[in-house]
């Protein structure tokens, strides 16, 4: 991903979450190095994305996003795959996340991938502008060793 690319992120960004990241979040993270990568089609372009953050033998999942029309084909769990291989190239042992306590989908495709609940932070999540409070989210973690 390069701030070249934002236009074609944010427009997804913008539908999938009802709290999506600016496009200063988005160029923070390619400016700081991390892990940005797209997943791109011949014929209609971006559908999907993640970053994460590399860390000392770890890598954090800041975001992970496929264009709703093509959500449920299997390409937020290849985007898992690439970022498995990822940490294993640059040594990261273990994986970590966070994820909205609301949102099942994104936590049963992570549960059914092997991330493992680990435990919660209260109030992490705004909630959409105009409606008050915050949202807890679900801290989960996945072994990428191969190795014990
Ligand atoms: C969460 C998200 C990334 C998943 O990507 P996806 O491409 O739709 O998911 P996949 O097609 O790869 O499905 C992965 C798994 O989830 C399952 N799944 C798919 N749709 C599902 C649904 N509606 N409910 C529950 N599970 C579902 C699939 O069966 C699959 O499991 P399997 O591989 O064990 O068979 C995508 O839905 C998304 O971008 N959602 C909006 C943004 C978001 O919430 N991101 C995560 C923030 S933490």
């Amino acid at each position: 991903m390069t701030v070249m690319q934002l236009d074609a992120v944010l427009a997804i960004e913008q539908v999938a979450y009802s709290v999506p990241w600016t496009r200063g979040n988005f160029i923070d993270s390619i400016a700081s190095g991390y892990e940005a990568w797209l997943l791109m089609s011949p014929d209609q372009g971006v559908l999907g994305y993640f970053i994460a953050m590399d860390g000392y033998e770890e890598m954090h999942l800041l975001n992970l996003t496929v264009a709703p029309a093509v959500q449920g084909r299997g390409h937020g769990r290849a985007m898992l795959d690439r970022l498995v291989d990822i940490c294993r190239a640059r040594d990261a042992l273990q994986l970590w996340l966070e994820v909205r306590e609301s949102n099942d989908r994104a936590r049963a495709l992570y549960q059914r991938y092997g991330f493992v609940p680990v435990g919660v932070r209260r109030d992490y999540y705004p909630l959409p502008p105009g409606v008050p409070g915050r949202e807890d989210a679900v801290v989960m973690s996945l072994k990428t060793a191969t190795t014990e």
